[in-house]
């Protein structure tokens, strides 16, 4: 069978972790093709429109925009599988038979199964929560934006610790224009020794960013300090700044904690802390480390989301 995979992102590294090996895919599609990704070739769209196949899973989240792009290009579009089609409120996806006979029922029923009985009440189409590209996940977006407005009078800067492409660091540089805003990431993906017992296909999609595309993302780009490197180390310097509001996604347990340990003192009083994937079973680290936190330094005042990844406020 001949099994393409639109994206390179998260969306097909985890494909490629829980249900495809790469081996099975003949090659990654994106608009522009070049390089690798997970040791298979990177073509272009149009490329694949002049070769015979069956099925291409969509793994990123503009759905419509790749839709559009192959149907312009002459591609079946009952050869199409959408894997983030649960941030829509229709189903796009025209079949699933090819679906399950190639990545299995278990697979198949995630899919199409809960994600988008969470979503879809929230979701209208007048109403892009989050536009395309970005995040789609409306309880988390719409929380930091209540959390940016109970934040006047509160001093400090704001910051994130695991940036990637910036999809969340742009709403928070829009929504507080006149902070600093901090990003901390290698931009380079997660640190080797510490992602070591995680997918493969995981690791090599953070690997997919850079300081500039993240920069270009900004509304307020002149706002925002950029600390690449491996955190802790990247926090030097910084011991006596205040922040206000500190984004932590850093999925992993070490680098987690270390966050923890970094902001928590040195958040203003009315601050906020949002720690992302805290309650995502994917990503168990992350509710290790506060557990540990927890224990260091005493309990947190603090409510879980029930946005699509478990982000825990913690009020300071
Ligand atoms: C899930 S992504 C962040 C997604 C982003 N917050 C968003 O919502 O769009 C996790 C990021 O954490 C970064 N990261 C994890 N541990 C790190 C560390 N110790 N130092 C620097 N970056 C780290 C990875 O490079 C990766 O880009």
């Amino acid at each position: 069978m001949k099994i393409y995979v639109y994206g390179t992102g998260c969306g097909a590294g985890d494909l490629a972790d829980e249900a495809l090996p790469p081996e099975r895919i003949k090659a990654f599609v994106e608009r522009a093709g070049g390089a690798s990704f997970l040791g298979r070739p990177v073509i272009a769209l149009e490329e694949l429109a002049g070769r015979d196949f069956d099925l291409l899973i969509v793994a990123c989240r503009d759905a419509e925009g790749v839709e559009r792009d192959c149907l312009r290009l002459g591609l079946p579009g009952e050869k199409l599988l959408f894997l983030k089609n649960h941030v829509r409120p229709v189903d796009r996806n025209r079949s699933y038979d090819t679906a399950r006979a190639v990545l299995g029922d278990a697979f198949v029923e995630r899919l199409i199964g809960s994600e988008r009985l969470i979503r879809v009440p929230l979701w209208t189409e007048k109403e892009r929560i989050a536009g395309e590209g970005s995040d789609n996940d409306y309880v988390r977006v719409k929380t930091l934006e209540a959390i940016c407005l109970r934040l006047a009078g509160v001093p400090g800067a704001a910051a994130e610790l695991g940036v990637y492409r910036g999809g969340f660091a742009r709403r928070i540089n829009e929504l507080l224009p006149e902070r600093t805003l901090y990003l901390f990431d290698s931009f380079e993906g997660f640190d080797p020794a510490e992602s070591a017992g995680e997918g493969r296909g995981f690791a090599e999609a953070h690997k997919n960013t850079g300081v500039g595309e993240v920069l270009a993302a900004l509304p307020h780009p002149g706002r925002a300090v950029i600390r690449q490197g491996l955190f802790p180390a990247t926090a030097a310097g910084l011991e006596r700044e205040r922040f206000a509001l500190v984004s932590l996604d850093a999925d992993l347990e070490e680098s987690t904690l270390a966050g923890l340990r970094f902001f928590l003192p040195r958040m203003s009083a009315g601050g906020y802390v949002l720690l992302h994937d805290w309650n995502n079973p994917k990503l168990p680290g992350v509710k290790r480390a506060l557990e540990r936190f927890e224990t260091e330094r005493g309990r947190l005042a603090a409510v879980p989301l029930c946005d699509v990844n478990g982000t825990l406020v913690i009020a300071c």
